[in-house]
């Protein structure tokens, strides 16, 4: 007999990408040509050859094999230390920065460490899936912090988030650049979170995964934020990042988690626990590619960006009744024209209609089911026109 499955783990949703990926037929749908999969953030771009070439070597070397340090090569959290520091405009010392597992297994330590079964946590909605199945599973109850459509995009409110506040809040979560929006929050409105955790003693944890693909004035010195140079920062800010996207490193498994010595005493009794290091390989690749590549992955970064202009022109040259609401980094966030039947229903018929796979807004919160998420950047400037052709037949 199977054993009896956790409950907490019993009633999350089966993993949506893969769950999406089953809508798609075998074969594409008559007078469509290839099947167009826009459903996971995957860079449209390799790695760095010379990258490739050095974890060749590094591969060979028996002692890659071996464990790293708990939270990380103390040369990579050098690195990642001076390169914060310098974009950031703040002292970021490497006892404050923590190598881990992706930035997913960044977000559980993260959360992990403030809060426990029964505690909250403020997530704004919609959200990243990943974040909502890990406090189910966790038992933190999720407060959902509605987002609106305003001049940045889709925004949390944050008079909305204080009203949310109780005894049992233990932080509040902000992506930026926004998975599933895309949405760039201002840095005022980043400010104005940072100073609503910090009036109340909680956390607020910054997913950054997306930074590196925020547009930069030429020449401009131009941080995400400004948080770091506060104080404060080390009993506020968890800021999270991934090596995932920027250097396409996805299956490399490398992401980083910043924090005060408090929270970074508690990341590493779990990660201990749970991985005893990164991998060491994926460190290397970190590594790597913070002393070589910073000109490379900004090359590649524009490359996406300039994606956002192919996608703006795909929707003004096959005009549709599917609105772009936001786009950002590697994500737009449309509204369907189908008022009152489910995005999940809408998505399922693009893939099997037309062979476009999205993702619907219902896998983001229950609220969204007027939206569909794309990741673009999984594509290439053609192919956002067939998508935009897509949505025409289908609007
Ligand atoms: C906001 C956000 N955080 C974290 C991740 C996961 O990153 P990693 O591959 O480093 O675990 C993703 C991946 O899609 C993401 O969108």
């Amino acid at each position: 007999m199977a054993p009896k499955i956790n409950p907490a783990v019993d009633i999350v949703a089966s993993p949506p990408i893969a769950e999406a990926a089953n809508w798609l037929p075998d074969r594409p749908p008559q007078g469509v040509g290839a099947l167009l999969d826009l459903a996971q953030a995957i860079p449209n771009y390799n790695p760095a050859p010379e990258l490739l070439d050095y974890l060749g070597k590094a591969a060979a070397d028996p002692a890659t094999a071996f464990y790293t340090q708990i939270l990380g090569l103390p040369q990579l959290r050098e690195a990642l230390s001076v390169s914060l520091s310098t974009e950031y405009g703040a002292a970021i010392s490497p006892a404050n920065v923590a190598i881990t597992t992706g930035c997913n297994h960044a977000f559980c330590m993260a959360t992990a460490a403030v809060a426990g079964a029964g505690d909250e946590i403020i997530l704004p909605e919609p959200f990243y899936f990943n974040h909502d199945m890990w406090f189910t599973m966790q038992g933190i109850r999720k407060v959902a912090l509605p987002c609106r459509e305003e001049g940045e995009g889709m925004v949390p409110d944050i008079d909305e988030a204080e009203a949310m506040i109780t005894p049992n809040t233990r932080a509040i979560v902000l992506i930026s650049p926004n998975n599933p929006t895309g949405t760039i929050y201002s840095e005022d409105r980043l400010r104005a979170f940072y100073q609503l955790a910090e009036r109340h003693g909680i956390a607020l944890i910054l997913d950054e995964t997306y930074k590196d693909f925020r547009p930069i004035d030429a020449g401009a010195v131009n941080p995400p934020h400004r948080l770091f140079q506060e104080a404060s920062w080390p009993d506020v800010l968890i800021q999270l990042y991934s090596f995932s996207k920027s250097y396409s490193l996805t299956g490399y498994r490398v992401g980083s988690l910043v924090a005060g010595p408090a929270v970074m005493e508690a990341v590493s009794k779990i990660a201990d626990t749970i991985t005893i290091c990164p991998p060491h390989i994926g460190q290397l690749a970190a590594l790597y590619g913070l002393q070589n590549l910073t000109g490379w992955r900004n090359e590649q970064c524009g490359r996406v960006l300039q994606l956002i202009d192919a996608l703006d022109t795909a929707f003004k040259t096959h005009p549709s009744s599917y609105q772009l609401i936001s786009r950002g980094a590697f994500f737009a966030y449309l509204r369907h024209p189908h008022g009152g039947r489910s995005s999940i229903d809408v998505a399922r018929d693009l893939a099997k209609n037309q062979g476009l796979l999205v993702l619907p807004g219902e896998f983001f919160g229950d609220s969204q089911q007027d939206y569909l998420r794309v990741a673009f950047a999984n594509a290439n400037a053609g192919q956002l026109e067939d998508l935009a052709r897509c949505l025409v037949v289908s609007g």
